[in-house]
């Protein structure tokens, strides 16, 4: 008797240990770094998490705040889509960049808000739905773009733009499917 609880002691220490482990301290950067590491766009991840204050102290607030830095990044485009859309002088042009907000408009005002309401109830298979659509209406508004032949920068410089909110979406779905994986 005493020879087998010795022998069944040390495998239930390690994986009490185990269980542990995402309740041992680990300060914010490192929860950061090994978040971003794990995202398609490390620098990214890092330049839209490193500037935040307070740092989001855990891994569900490190997904709603990824999310808050998407809808940020996705208004001002919108902003900066209606802007050119009343200086444009080019009539195809100023086609695509109505559709374009058209598509941006419904994301920035009800989805991701929607979205990251759902996450503070868990709901984080709906939000990362929510993000891919928008990544979707991003890319759709590049295509219109190209196609009215308007994705020369100086034209209509919204190609970085879209280019950026694109990678954000990868970014924050990525952060939520590690929350998810509880990380
Ligand atoms: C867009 O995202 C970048 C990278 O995280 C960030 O530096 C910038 O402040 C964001 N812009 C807005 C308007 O949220």
């Amino acid at each position: 008797m005493k020879n087998s609880s010795a022998v069944t002691s040390p495998p239930s220490l390690s994986l009490f240990l185990l269980l542990l482990q995402p309740f041992l301290a680990q300060s914010s950067d490192d929860l950061i770094d090994t978040i971003c590491k794990a995202t398609p766009f490390f620098d990214l991840c890092e330049a839209s998490l490193r500037s935040l204050s307070p740092s989001p102290p855990d891994t569900k607030s490190i997904a709603s705040a990824m999310a808050n830095v998407v809808l940020g990044n996705m208004t001002d485009t919108l902003g900066y889509i209606q802007s050119l859309i009343r200086h444009s002088q080019d009539p195809p042009a100023e086609r695509a960049l109505a559709q374009c907000a058209e598509v941006y408009r419904p994301v920035v005002r009800f989805n991701i808000p929607q979205a990251i309401e759902a996450m503070g109830r868990g709901e984080f298979g709906f939000a990362m739905y929510v993000l891919g659509d928008a990544q979707k209406q991003s890319d759709s508004c590049q295509k219109w773009i190209n196609s009215a032949g308007a994705d020369d920068e100086s034209s209509v410089p919204l190609t970085a733009r879209n280019k950026l909110v694109k990678n954000l979406c990868d970014v924050a779905i990525s952060v939520i499917k590690s929350l998810m994986n509880g990380r």
